[in-house]
């Protein structure tokens, strides 16, 4: 069941990387949440001129999700991307800014969920957001 529900929201992922507005970079990211209540929330990186202003894949996606929805657990997000060639990127990892807003996620939730990363042959490696950033600043 997961893994069917996994491969769903990668292709999800996939999907929103067309959506990217990535042209300073020229490298487009697109995330899928899995909410617990079924939902599935696309973002994809989105840049500014002005470089600090863009934001992540991920944030897009993880923000608006917990806007839409402030009550609902996240289940899970999928990553994905293209270089500037159009290639896609396998296994991309969250930036530590991301990695900090998931770990805000799981402390406002009090649940873990699965970061999902498509391979070069679409196999998935799943990883507890809570591995990814070891010590996150809290208050
Ligand atoms: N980016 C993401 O959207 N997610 C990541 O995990 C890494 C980087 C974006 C930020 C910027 O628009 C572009 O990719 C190049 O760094």
């Amino acid at each position: 069941m997961q893994d069917k529900t996994y491969d769903m929201l990668s292709r999800a992922a996939r999907s929103a990387v067309e959506n990217a507005y990535s042209v300073y970079s020229r490298f487009s990211v697109g995330a899928a949440v899995l909410m617990d209540n079924g939902e599935i929330i696309r973002g994809s990186n989105q840049e500014n001129v002005a470089s600090p202003s863009g934001l992540c894949a991920e944030r897009v996606a993880l923000f608006y999700a917990c806007s839409a929805y402030p009550g609902v657990r996240v289940r899970a997000i999928a990553i994905a991307a293209r270089d500037a060639s159009g290639r896609w990127v396998p296994d991309l990892t969250p930036c530590g800014a991301c990695r900090q807003v998931m770990a805000e996620i799981i402390h406002r939730y009090h649940s873990d969920f699965d970061v999902i990363l498509p391979g070069p042959r679409d196999e998935l490696t799943i990883i507890p957001a809570s591995t990814l950033l070891p010590a996150p600043f809290s208050v």
